[in-house]
């Protein structure tokens, strides 16, 4: 299968649906997570740093480990896969949704809008236990977590940690995009995590993957191009 074949699907389709991961956003410098050298979980154990557990059992570290990661994210820019989505998005008005596993926030910087982000963005915080009268996000006590200093509710990162649920609102709308596209694009993603890799699985139109390695979800594909996010995805999205 060649990429003039998946771009002729990408003009035929009235309805892409695109979900992407951690492999979009390697080309400009952030790492993935199960790259066996660079890869973040081939360095952090997952289960230390990216879970309640983990958080509650040691806060600070886990909240400075996120805050490492979102000032090198800061200094990153989105890269020509990421302008591509959004290029296309603007000029062909309601025919892509995309969805991302990525907390990065480089799709929305790149200019895309109404991004589904399942696993939320690591820019953002919330509180860790529901908010009481004296949880004011506005004033809260500086720290690592900041938290409040009437009741020591801790903020914690506004990521979905492995065994928690994503955002209901959010996912029922990225089901609903692989149920009403002619064409699913998954984009640098491993497909090992669920309930987002489901989503390839139940595209009611054609699949194809861009990764330059196989990947989890390849039995599940009408297309595997080989190759990198910022440099198909101009070729596949060209008018
Ligand atoms: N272009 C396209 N794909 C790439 C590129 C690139 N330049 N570089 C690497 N890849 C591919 C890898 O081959 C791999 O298949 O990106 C994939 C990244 O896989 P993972 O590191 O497993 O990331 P992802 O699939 O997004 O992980 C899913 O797991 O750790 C959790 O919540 C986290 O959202 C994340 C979820």
């Amino acid at each position: 299968m060649n990429t003039g074949q998946v771009r002729d699907w990408v003009r035929a389709a009235k309805h892409i649906a695109v979900l992407t991961g951690a492999g979009m956003s390697a080309e400009s410098g952030v790492p993935t997570f199960r790259d066996s050298q660079t890869g973040l979980w081939a360095k952090f154990d997952p289960q230390q740093l990216a879970t309640e557990e983990a958080f509650r059992a040691n806060p600070s570290m886990v909240w400075d480990w996120y805050a490492h990661r979102r000032q090198a994210i800061a200094k990153v820019q989105p890269n020509a896969g990421h302008r591509a989505l959004a290029g296309f998005a603007k000029r062909h008005a309601g025919r892509l949704t995309l969805i991302t596993q990525n907390v990065d926030g480089l799709h929305q910087r790149a200019g895309s809008e109404a991004v589904l982000a399942l696993h939320g963005n690591i820019a953002q915080d919330r509180w860790l236990d529901t908010p009481r009268a004296c949880c004011n996000a506005h004033a809260v006590a500086a720290g690592s977590p900041p938290y409040c200093d009437r009741c020591g509710n801790m903020r914690r990162p506004a990521v979905v940690w492995f065994g928690e649920p994503l955002p209901q609102s959010v996912f029922a709308q990225a089901e609903q995009a692989a149920q009403h596209c002619e064409l699913m694009l998954v984009v640098g993603t491993s497909g090992l995590v669920y309930p987002a890799a489901g989503l390839a699985r139940s595209a009611r139109g054609r699949v194809a993957i861009v990764n330059p390695e196989p990947t989890a979800l390849d039995d599940a594909a009408d297309a595997v191009l080989h190759g990198t996010a910022a440099k198909l995805l101009p070729v596949l999205l060209e008018d």
